[in-house]
């Protein structure tokens, strides 16, 4: 696992946005897997001003997202059809029939998941997936225990998700308890992977996804079976990291070669 380490979390959008804008002037029908959650709005509102200023075309871009509340229409502002609308489609020219997420509504749900899973093969496979992390380790709503060759499926959430999500609902309203989500191995059989993790809340999770024992306990751990993640940390997320001085030579060195054009 490539790690960043990133002055900040503003520094870890710019980043981030400038790997996709990159990946997408290279390949104008890139195929993107998406995150939500407060993480990713950042890159999000990079992108809307890239598209603005006329240097991006996502007209021939298709998106597939991690996860949805089951049961939540797509026009309540909890569920993330509307995060997705508000943070990024309506600022950019993704046509809408480009723009898919797992069922969440209605029966059948399992054929549908599968389903979801046939959409991204035929689409040529994720090029790239955007990623963030639960403090429990999740990634998507892919809970601990998750296993991980799992697909597209429907997860009960567990109590500690439910709790850090329970910010955006008013006291009272139901949240729901179950979700959609890509499985992890939907997620490892993209091509490149591109996780950020902002503040001191994530540094133990960050910890164990980097430096922890593979393991369906901790979900972001299976990150480390798979070739192309690059973790971007800010300094928050990445302070529990034992080998934190390592990481950033490693990127200096690295960087140094890429300048050389020795890579
Ligand atoms: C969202 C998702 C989740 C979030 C994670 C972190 O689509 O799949 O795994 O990435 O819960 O959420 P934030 O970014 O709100 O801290």
């Amino acid at each position: 696992m490539k790690i960043i380490l990133t002055e900040d979390a503003e520094q870890a959008a710019e980043q981030v946005a400038a790997v996709i804008l990159a990946r997408l002037a290279a390949k104008p029908d890139l195929v993107l897997g998406l995150a939500t959650g407060s993480t990713p709005i950042g890159v999000y509102r990079r992108l809307r001003e890239a598209h603005a200023r006329g240097e991006a075309d996502f007209s021939r871009v298709r998106t597939f997202n991690l996860d949805e509340y089951l049961d939540l229409a797509p026009d309540h502002p909890q569920s993330y059809h509307h995060f997705m609308r508000v943070h990024l489609f309506e600022g950019v020219n993704v046509p809408a029939e480009h723009v898919r997420f797992p069922p969440s509504q209605g029966d059948g749900l399992l054929a549908r998941c599968e389903a979801y899973e046939l959409a991204i093969r035929e689409a040529g496979g994720i090029d790239l997936q955007l990623l963030g992390i639960g403090r429990n380790g999740h990634i998507g709503f892919n809970e601990p225990t998750s296993s991980l060759a799992s697909r597209t499926r429907i997860k009960t959430l567990t109590q500690r998700t439910l709790e850090d999500n329970a910010r955006f609902y008013a006291p009272g309203e139901e949240q729901p308890v179950l979700a959609s989500t890509m499985g992890i191995g939907t997620i490892l059989d993209a091509r490149e992977i591109l996780l950020q993790a902002h503040g001191a809340k994530k540094a133990s999770a960050v910890r164990a996804m980097v430096e922890g024992p593979v393991s369906a306990f901790f979900p972001a751990s299976a990150l480390q079976l798979h070739p192309r993640v690059t973790a971007f940390l800010d300094p928050d997320a990445s302070r529990l990291l034992t080998l934190r001085e390592y990481y950033g030579q490693a990127a200096t060195y690295s960087r140094r070669l890429r300048t050389e054009g020795r890579l």
